[in-house]
């Protein structure tokens, strides 16, 4: 019962015996892999797994296969070939999948301890794509470095590659930039926020950052689970802690807070040289710190007001010869593709950055449906599938008012279950190769703690996982079979995930009241949303 599914699981006969004596053995390629899985199974056998070979020994092995896939055969020994690390990592995580639940402890605990004995078995597996995402929004609600380390283990464990750290916006700057200090020594702290959607604020400060060793910690720890951490700079709105630490990068010239509410907010960046320079300045250290060859630099929800009643954003149009401020974002972002691309990087947008014209290298993050999915395929463009209303797991996960603080349209885990990774216009199109993957999204307005991050993640982000890994096709039978053999694991790991008949008592948030949302008026902001991309 593996969660995400294999492409092929098969019994055979014999079985396994894992215990303090086993034996792990492996190329030298893949001693990374090997020592993470020393690392897992020392625990729950209760001692250190002895260098093998020996006999029933765990080897992991390199063979002709593409480096994500792997084949791992269970008889009287262990044998994992995989086409390079990610694959072995991969083989390994299905094998601690085939163990007690229990396996998933911390440490060996009494009637938890091997031996455990492992029925004969034969799994093939691949990734169906090669993009397999989850945002994890640190500036709404700052996590600890220990959260998203616990974080990224969760994604691995159901072989995502992807973390795409939001670690910018209104309410938070969570970076370390030295060249800028009070990016983080003003930018990483908020008077209070916003309570649930009636307008009440909590009277208490929030904040917190990643120093620059955090970071580094964060994407080592991350690689060695062969998770590519992305980080996004969100630019030129979703800006305002920016503003509120360096005020000459606004358009007001006077000062602003750390913004404090939810919601689009009207203070974005100005098109100055000078802020063009100060973000350039900001992503040399950006990306020394991240290797990804993704960075994503926002482009979303960029409110126009300020940019309409601004005379040097004016004259930056006038003089460029540009139609109006959708063209103006556009030209914005150019600016920094340009620069990403120089230096080996491609830049990622959501699909706001369709709406005046696409950088030539960049790729699309599709959230508002499915719209700039299809219209970045067809011209040619790498799209990434985040379509908010299959994706986004701070939607409500039930129609119930017990649901901690609602929000969005009802998104229950059958629904995350049934989404496609291609949008139905591309099927069957060439263009369709585009669609490097999909995201989910953890998006954190409403969710102050890793608490309610696990509740609103799991179980929905096994089902992602599915969507993302396992071949087309859908078995909901099997999908609520599989996840009843791992909701135990998560439990054993202290994921505190959703039950199936909603929050239990302390899971709830009276007085923290949400925005449900009903389906007609939620389509009809869709369908307002996207308007702009209707006619690309
Ligand atoms: C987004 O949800 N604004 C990408």
């Amino acid at each position: 019962m593996i969660v995400p599914k294999p492409v092929k699981h098969e019994a055979r006969p014999g079985s396994f015996v894992l215990d303090s004596r086993t034996p792990l053995a492996a190329d030298p390629a893949l001693s990374e892999v090997a020592a993470w899985l020393r690392g897992e199974l020392a625990p729950v056998t209760g001692g250190e797994l002895l260098p093998g070979p020996g006999s029933g020994t765990i080897t992991l092995a390199l063979g002709d296969l593409p480096p994500e896939s792997y084949r791992l055969t269970v008889g009287p020994d262990v044998e994992i070939v995989a086409g390079g690390p990610a694959g072995a990592f991969y083989g390994a995580q299905t094998f601690r999948q085939l163990l007690p639940a229990a396996a998933f402890r911390k440490a060996a605990a009494g009637p938890f301890t091997a031996p455990f004995t492992v029925p004969g078995t034969y799994v093939e597996d691949a990734p169906r794509f090669g993009w397999r995402g989850c945002l994890l929004d640190v500036a709404r609600h700052f996590m600890t470095k220990h959260d998203v380390l616990r974080f990224i283990d969760l994604l691995a464990l159901h072989k995502l590659n992807v973390l795409h750290l939001h670690l910018t916006d209104d309410q938070g700057w969570r970076i370390e930039i030295r060249r800028y200090p009070r990016l983080t020594e003003v930018g990483a702290w908020r008077r209070e926020s916003q309570t649930g959607w009636n307008g009440a604020m909590d009277g208490r400060p929030h904040g917190g950052y990643y120093t620059q060793d955090d970071i580094r910690e964060i994407v080592a720890y991350a690689a060695r689970r062969h998770v590519t951490v992305v980080p996004e700079i969100d630019l030129p709105g979703h800006t305002q802690a920016a503003i509120a630490a360096y005020p000459e990068l606004g358009n007001l010239g006077t000062p602003l807070e750390v913004r404090a509410t939810w919601g689009v907010g009207v203070n974005v960046l100005n098109v100055e040289d000078a802020t063009i320079a100060f973000f350039q300045n900001v992503l040399d250290e950006v990306l020394e710190l991240f290797p990804s060859p993704y960075v994503v630099l926002g482009g979303d929800e960029c409110r126009k007001e300020q940019w309409r009643d601004s005379p040097v954003a004016r004259r930056r149009i006038a003089e460029l010869g540009l139609r109006d401020e959708e063209e103006l974002q556009s030209w914005f972002i150019h600016q920094f593709d340009a620069y990403l691309t120089e230096r080996g990087r491609r830049l990622v947008g959501w699909d706001e950055i369709l709406e005046g014209g696409l950088a030539p290298g960049a790729v699309v993050a599709s959230w508002r449906g499915e719209l700039g999915a299809v219209a970045a395929a067809r011209s040619g463009h790498d799209v990434i599938n985040c379509s908010n209303t299959s994706l986004y797991l701070d939607y409500r996960q039930g129609p119930g008012e017990e649901e901690p603080a609602p929000f969005g349209t009802v998104l229950t885990l059958e629904d995350v279950y049934a989404f496609e990774p291609v949008p139905e216009e591309l099927r069957g199109d060439p263009a369709a190769g585009h669609v490097l993957g999909a995201q989910c999204a953890v998006w954190t307005e409403l969710i102050d703690s890793t608490r309610h991050v696990d509740y609103m993640a799991f179980p929905r982000l096994a089902a992602f996982a599915e969507t993302v890994w396992s071949p087309a096709g859908r078995d909901l039978a099997g999908f609520r079979e599989r996840l009843a053999a791992h909701l135990p694991r998560l439990a054993a790991i202290g994921v505190e995930y959703r039950h199936a008949d909603g929050p239990l008592p302390w899971q709830t948030r009276p007085g923290v009241p949400g925005r449900p949302e009903d389906p007609e008026r939620w389509q009809a902001k869709i369908d307002a949303w996207t308007s702009n991309l209707r006619t690309l």
